[in-house]
């Protein structure tokens, strides 16, 4: 087998570079004069490999920084800005506007996703789609939430009208893995909420941010969207060291997070949406439908080259079936087809991080000096941007890629004959998210899903570990998550409940009447929206 060049058709050639010259802040697409960086694919154009140029970007630095946070800052205004202040109605104007364009900019953003992080074609569609998705359905959230707040309560005789506010500023990172979706997850509960946000596109996968530059500008008022682009810590340093951040938003690895954190003067002011590395485990029970576990361990394990943060990383099998589910689950990788995006049936693709290979590489070959070996034929099998996935077995706690988010094609996989293994693994881990569970006997699974629902937030019934659907509460323990991203409770994230109180007596009861009738206040009113 080899991992080979293909030649790229004509729809997916690159012909035009993607020039990002401004950046957006006050309104403005501001045209930067001073230093780019060119953006790379790992993709070759060329049979005799060379990464391709994509593009450039603008080498911000911290005075543009300081500007994006003071746009955000005047944006909300303390409260009192246009936004913040603004109808919920007309807030989701603004905001289905802003879809609507984005819909217009599928084929561009989808062509960039490919070459920028190597995401298969109809994975790249996908990421597309569910974020257009997304934004429609927290628009119809944001509407059921607010239609439960378009009342009075009354309690010892205070009456009280409760609603979600904003926080104020956010600053919102996202990662290269979902460059689209997993940030505007972040982006779009926070805008619509009122917050006013300062957004740095994710190191890989940052040129697709460009066909909507315009969009972001036209859809909504001044200030309210700020988009900075350069290198997370110059840019996002001096923003959290003014102390005027009131929410973190990343998606990204718990160290920028806490370094982040550590930034921030007044901590208390700081609340945090995060979502963050994890180690998920598949733990494969001797009485489980072989064929089944096989297959959800091969996509969970290696969709996307396993550079999910939802990626099964660690495979327990138990050991009366170990030697059969190795067999299956290493031929089934074998089959697996290497490809550049756009090719038919790819299934693995290039790894948008240089390094990314050598990285995989030293995984294994600190495995194999450890007792570990590659079980797969193909497994190591490398290109300048690839490792053929390694199956690795017998994985011990010592070796690298049992501590490591390996976050690339390599599966490890141990034994257990005491349930209390894996289990005892996950307590110490430093991580939380979520686990998959194969198997059939119920009188072993229920005390086990009892047990593994107090470790992670997800348990995955016969099933590989995923994020979606976005109805569902995406969440982590430990250094795996802060706070719960979904569709419903990522509006309740970027908001705070505040109401207004009043005592029951004729003087308030009639300011309260007369608000209402002559819609005086944004925030006091009993309209419903449909
Ligand atoms: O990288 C982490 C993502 O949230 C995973 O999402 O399970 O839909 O691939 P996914």
């Amino acid at each position: 087998m080899k991992l080979s060049y293909n030649e790229i058709p004509e729809k997916y050639k690159i012909n035009n570079l993607v020039n990002q010259e401004d950046y957006l802040v006050s309104g403005n697409l501001v045209n930067w004069k001073g230093d780019f960086s060119n953006v790379y694919s790992t993709i070759s154009s060329t049979k005799e490999y060379k990464p391709t140029l994509l593009g450039k970007i603008p080498s911000l630095g911290k005075e543009q920084a300081i500007e994006a946070l003071d746009s955000a800052c005047d944006a909300f205004d303390n409260g009192r800005g246009e936004w913040p202040t603004m109808k919920v109605r007309d807030r989701i104007k603004h905001m289905r506007n802003f879809a609507n364009e984005m819909k217009t900019k599928r084929d561009e953003i989808v062509k960039l996703l490919m070459w920028e992080i190597g995401k298969n074609l109809a994975d790249s569609e996908k990421e597309f789609d569910r974020t257009v998705d997304y934004i429609f359905d927290t628009i119809e959230a944001y509407k059921i939430i607010d239609r439960d707040s378009a009342k009075f309560e009354k309690n010892s005789n205070i009456y009280a009208h409760i609603r979600r506010g904003p926080l104020g500023v956010v600053l919102c990172l996202g990662p290269y893995n979902y460059p689209l979706n997993e940030t505007f997850c972040l982006l779009i509960p926070a805008l619509i909420m009122g917050n006013t946000a300062i957004f740095k596109p994710a190191k890989h996968g940052v040129l697709l941010i460009s066909p909507l530059m315009e969009a972001f500008q036209k859809c909504f008022p001044k200030g309210v969207v700020n988009i900075l682009y350069g290198r997370g810590r110059v840019l996002a340093t001096p923003i959290m060291e003014s102390g005027k951040v009131n929410v973190l938003a990343l998606i990204g690895h718990s160290s920028s997070a806490n370094a982040l954190q550590e930034c921030h003067p007044k901590k208390n002011r700081l609340r945090l949406v995060l979502g963050l590395e994890a180690k998920n485990p598949a733990i494969v029970m001797p009485d489980c439908d072989l064929e089944l576990a096989v297959n959800e361990c091969v996509a969970g394990a290696l969709s996307f080259n396993g550079q999910r943060c939802t990626a099964l990383k660690i495979i327990y099998v138990h050991e009366q079936i170990v030697e059969k589910f190795n067999k299956m689950f290493s031929e089934k990788v074998d089959e697996l087809n290497f490809g550049n995006p756009w090719d038919n049936n790819a299934q693995l693709t290039p790894l948008p991080e240089p390094n990314k290979p050598k990285y995989i590489k030293e995984l294994i070959s600190d495995a194999q000096d450890k007792g570990a070996k590659i079980i797969n034929k193909n497994g190591g099998l490398s290109s300048e941007n690839y490792v053929f996935p390694a199956v690795l077995f017998p994985v011990s706690k010592d070796m690298d890629v049992y501590k490591d988010e390996q976050f690339g094609p390599v599966v490890p996989i141990l034994t257990f004959n005491d349930i209390n293994v894996p289990l005892n693994d996950m307590a110490e881990s430093n991580y939380g998210q979520q686990a998959s569970v194969f198997g059939t006997d119920i009188d072993k699974l229920g005390p086990l899903i009892d047990t593994l629902v107090n470790l992670v937030c997800r348990v995955n019934l016969n099933s590989s570990c995923q994020r979606g659907p976005d109805n569902y509460p995406f969440t982590g323990r430990k250094d795996s998550a802060f706070s719960t991203l979904s569709v419903h409770d990522a509006l309740r994230s970027f908001s705070i409940r505040t109401f207004v109180a009043s005592k029951d007596n004729p003087t308030n009861k009639k300011i309260i009447k007369d608000l209402l009738n002559t819609k005086k206040s944004n925030f006091i009113s009993t309209d419903y929206i449909l």
